[in-house]
């Protein structure tokens, strides 16, 4: 139960930086400053990686480990 909530935990940081960067990439294109935009999309889409393999280590074994 401890590492699915630890996960949980790590997850939220992950969706608070998605939405985050996401503002960000957003205002910058509307600046037109694509330079600074490509760079924090490249964050973004690490951020977006990190979530689906949290995702995927909650889904595949620490949620059964919990329940057990
Ligand atoms: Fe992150």
């Amino acid at each position: 139960m401890l590492d699915a909530a630890l996960i949980n935990a790590a997850q939220a940081a992950e969706h608070y930086e998605i939405t985050r960067y996401g503002s960000l990439v957003a205002w910058a294109r509307q600046l037109g400053r694509n330079d600074c935009a490509s760079i924090l999309q490249k964050t973004l889409d690490e951020e977006k990686t990190v979530d689906k393999k949290l995702t995927s280590l909650a889904e595949g074994m620490v949620n059964l480990r919990a329940a057990s």
